[in-house]
């Protein structure tokens, strides 16, 4: 099917491309992520910037990066894009589902691997620094050494920026560690036993903190801080499927909103787009009522586009 030029350029053409395109994806954070990296690209290419090339850290099977780039294909340059994972199984299914495209197996946070691929214009970070976060461990507890986990996101962000080409966007998706007091007692009620012997579940294999609650007039009800709560939620929908696996060893959330704005501060970054989101709130809804008043369900997303000086 053939477009011309002034379709492809209207913002309706890509509503619609993409409604269809992100039909598939479940996960409605990720769809977001490419949405605004796709008007990026637009925005750059219809100035007449060039190159144009997109680098993804933690590139998992591609289905980011080259979308992305499947999508904006007649970008001059854009086919220099490179996606880095250290799974070489993942590495694999991107070769496999993208031929076209350039792969590498290695270490994101490994400065001297990534000085090799040179500068990009947009460099993704989609959902994989919560990864590095939680990588990081107390060797006697196995919990999260969040000192030290917190320095290795920052080291692994400040090798991404130096990946930027002056005037270059960093794009930036993850878990957000939600406005509020975490230590915030909160009291949750779940909707039916199956969804309380989830619970138990997240309680006892957990990993990267451990989660503390007490139950409340019985065992449907429980009050834990609002931290524990916001892990408990967010890990809710992988229980008692093959993927809480690995989803019980990680934590999304690591940053709270200042945190991140703090940390593009230090790093000379200039905010443009900051979106925080909920992504799954009836799925939420499904397993528990928040019975403490005036408290919802928590915004554990944020989207960022921060531009480096030119
Ligand atoms: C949750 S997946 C996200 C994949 C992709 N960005 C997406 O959103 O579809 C995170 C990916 O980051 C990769 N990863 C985590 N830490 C990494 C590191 N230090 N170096 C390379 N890859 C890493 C993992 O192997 C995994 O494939």
């Amino acid at each position: 099917m053939g477009y011309n030029s002034q379709v492809i350029e209207s913002g309706e053409f890509w509503d619609f491309y993409w409604e269809v395109r992100l039909q598939a994806l479940e996960d409605l954070g990720k769809a977001e992520a490419i949405r605004a990296v796709s008007d990026l690209i637009r925005t750059r290419a219809q100035r007449g910037d060039q190159p144009l090339r997109l680098l993804e850290l933690g590139c998992g099977e591609g289905q980011i990066i080259g979308t992305l780039v499947e999508a904006h294909a007649q970008v001059r340059s854009i086919n220099a894009s490179i996606g880095v994972d250290y799974s070489a199984r993942a590495i694999e299914a991107c070769r496999r589902t993208y031929p076209g495209m350039k792969f590498i197996c290695g270490d994101f946070t490994d400065r001297s691997l990534l000085a090799e691929l040179g500068q990009f214009e947009i460099v993704l970070l989609v959902n994989a620094l919560h990864e590095v976060f939680s990588s990081v461990h107390i060797p006697e507890s196995g919990e999260v050494d969040v000192p030290s986990a917190k320095r290795q996101v920052e080291k692994a962000l400040e090798g991404a920026v130096e990946r930027l080409a002056p005037g270059g966007t960093l794009a930036l998706f993850d878990g957000l560690e939600p406005a509020g007091d975490p230590q915030e007692v909160l009291r949750i009620r779940f909707r039916d036993g199956q969804a309380r012997r989830r619970f138990e579940i997240f309680t006892q294999e957990y990993r990267p903190f451990r989660p503390r609650f007490r139950e409340v007039d019985g065992p449907t009800c429980v009050e834990l801080s609002r931290r524990d709560f916001t892990r408990y939620i967010t890990k809710s929908i992988f229980l008692g499927k093959q993927l809480w696996q690995t989803e019980r060893l990680e934590s999304y959330q690591y940053y709270n909103e200042g945190e991140f704005r703090e940390a593009a501060a230090r790093l000379g970054l200039t905010l443009f787009h900051v979106r925080t989101l909920t992504a799954n709130y009836e799925k939420w809804r499904g397993e528990v009522e928040i019975e403490t008043s005036g408290v919802d369900f928590p915004e554990e997303h944020i989207l960022i586009l921060a531009n480096k000086g030119s």
